[in-house]
């Protein structure tokens, strides 16, 4: 697939009155019946496809979606109503500029498919070093608590990302962030939690902000372990006084891991309604290893997100729906897969009525992996998700996990055009492992292919 090469890079070079037309596209799946049911039990036909289309945008966003012969007629009535407004707004002021052209950049895709551009919400970019002998060590039967309770896991971690300064942090994450635009992901969560401290907590998230490619949305996780020589609840006690409200610069999202020998429910509610009065969005790590409860309390206290689900009993499940309207269950599968464990119940959460996303979790321990087409593929092998509902999982719903539902996931008039084109037709997605058919990546309509490519 010929990507024209003239396509825009930056979008504040350009002209409030400038727009770009997408042209050739063989089949445009807008995910506009996604959007509509709010990510609730997605089916083929939710994929809304458009075959022969284009797409109209303006200052990054979606003016028009359609078939393209019905462009010409579109652009008129755009045009129409674009000068009506202006006359509007400057006929008194200015009447001789009422009739001004608009100007239109037009760009063949020459793409097989286009969907919007996948976002991966949840992962723990920012870390140094590795944990390539745990790998090992679980192998040979050790689990995962056992490692932890012996100074590895998050802890050895933690070390190794202390002694890293900024620049270092940043160039790791950078190429790490360079690999997921790569595979077509134009928004990227990022948290913290390798620092412990108030200093290195912060390095980290004003790290994962400089990072450049993807669209990052930044989340604090000072309560990720307790540091070497504090109790859990002296930590906590430090994080609420003092690194919650300085962490509120860098971060929207605030997160924590809720498992036995981690932290606590009681201690996930006092956390949880400290971030909340200073205006932070919840998620938490809950119900990963052990059923604590925490998916449904947290989903109670209108997290946006609940992550990793993978012990949730069947009343859970039944409550996660109940309460879809707010919260998103987020399914981590390569986590579960590195770690042995089962997978969450998937399945029977999207057929009770909850929301389901995916997310690689990536992380030197448990998900040392950024495939994101690993992801989609064990969901639908061991969770037995469908192609529509990954492909919802990973955009849409993926969007509404971050609070970002207004503005990313789908190809709908009004939304951020970020959308990727593949050369292949979408069922070649998550099928073949290590295949990437994704050809162009955009970004607020702007072509970051060649960025990617450069890398
Ligand atoms: O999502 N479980 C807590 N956090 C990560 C693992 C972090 C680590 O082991 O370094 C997760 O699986
Ligand atoms: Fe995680």
């Amino acid at each position: 697939m010929a990507l024209k090469k003239s396509a825009p890079r930056n979008l504040t070079s350009r002209s409030s009155a400038s727009r770009i037309v997408f042209r050739s596209i063989k089949k445009l799946y807008t995910l506009s019946g996604v959007h509509q049911k709010d990510g609730l039990r997605p089916t083929p036909e939710d994929l809304g496809l458009i075959e022969k289309a284009a797409i109209v945008v303006e200052d990054g966003k979606i003016l028009w979606v359609g078939e393209e012969r019905k462009l010409k007629s579109a652009l008129k009535g755009l045009s129409d109503a674009r000068v009506g407004k202006y006359n509007q707004k400057y006929s008194q002021k200015n009447s001789q500029k009422s009739n001004q052209k608009i100007k239109y950049q037009d760009v063949q895709l020459n793409a097989e498919t286009v969907l919007p551009g996948f976002i991966d919400p949840h992962t723990h970019l920012i870390f140094a070093g590795d944990r390539r002998n745990e790998f090992e060590m679980r192998n040979a039967g050790a689990t995962y608590q056992e490692i932890a309770s012996k100074g590895g896991g998050i802890r050895s971690t933690v070390r190794q990302t202390r002694a890293a300064t900024s620049r270092q942090l940043l160039d790791l994450g950078q190429e790490r962030a360079n690999r997921l635009l790569r595979q077509g992901v134009t928004t990227v969560e990022i948290k913290s939690g390798y620092g412990l401290t108030e200093v290195d907590e912060l390095k980290i998230l004003q790290t994962a902000r400089k990072i450049k490619g993807p669209r990052v949305i930044t989340t604090f996780l000072g309560p990720h372990a307790v540091p070497e020589g504090k109790t859990a609840d002296s930590y906590l006690e430090e994080v609420i006084r003092v690194m919650l409200p300085k962490a509120r610069k860098f971060a929207d999202r605030a997160d924590m891991f809720i498992e036995s020998g981690y932290f606590s429910i009681s201690q996930a509610r006092r956390y949880f309604e400290a971030a909340r009065a200073l205006g932070f969005q919840i998620t938490g790590h809950a119900d990963q290893m052990t059923r604590t409860g925490a998916s449904v309390e947290l989903a109670r206290m209108k997290a946006t997100s609940v992550d990793h689900c993978v012990q949730i009993s069947e009343p859970d499940i039944q409550e996660l729906a109940r309460l879809s309207s707010g919260t998103t269950c987020v399914c981590l599968p390569t986590s579960d897969f590195y770690l042995k464990m089962k997978y969450p119940p998937a399945r029977a959460l999207i057929d009770s009525g909850a929301r389901v996303a995916l997310a690689t979790d990536f992380n030197p321990g448990t998900s040392p992996s950024l495939d994101i087409s690993l992801v989609g593929i064990l969901a639908r092998l061991e969770m037995r998700l469908s192609l529509p509902e990954v492909i919802a999982a990973l955009t849409f719903n993926a969007s509404r996990a971050l609070g970002l539902e207004k503005d990313i996931g789908a190809l709908v008039p009004g939304f951020i055009s970020d959308f990727i084109c593949l050369d292949q037709p979408l069922e070649s997605l998550f099928y073949d492992v290590g295949y990437h058919p994704v050809r162009g990546v955009f970004r607020g309509g702007c072509d970051v292919t060649p960025f990617a490519s450069q890398l």
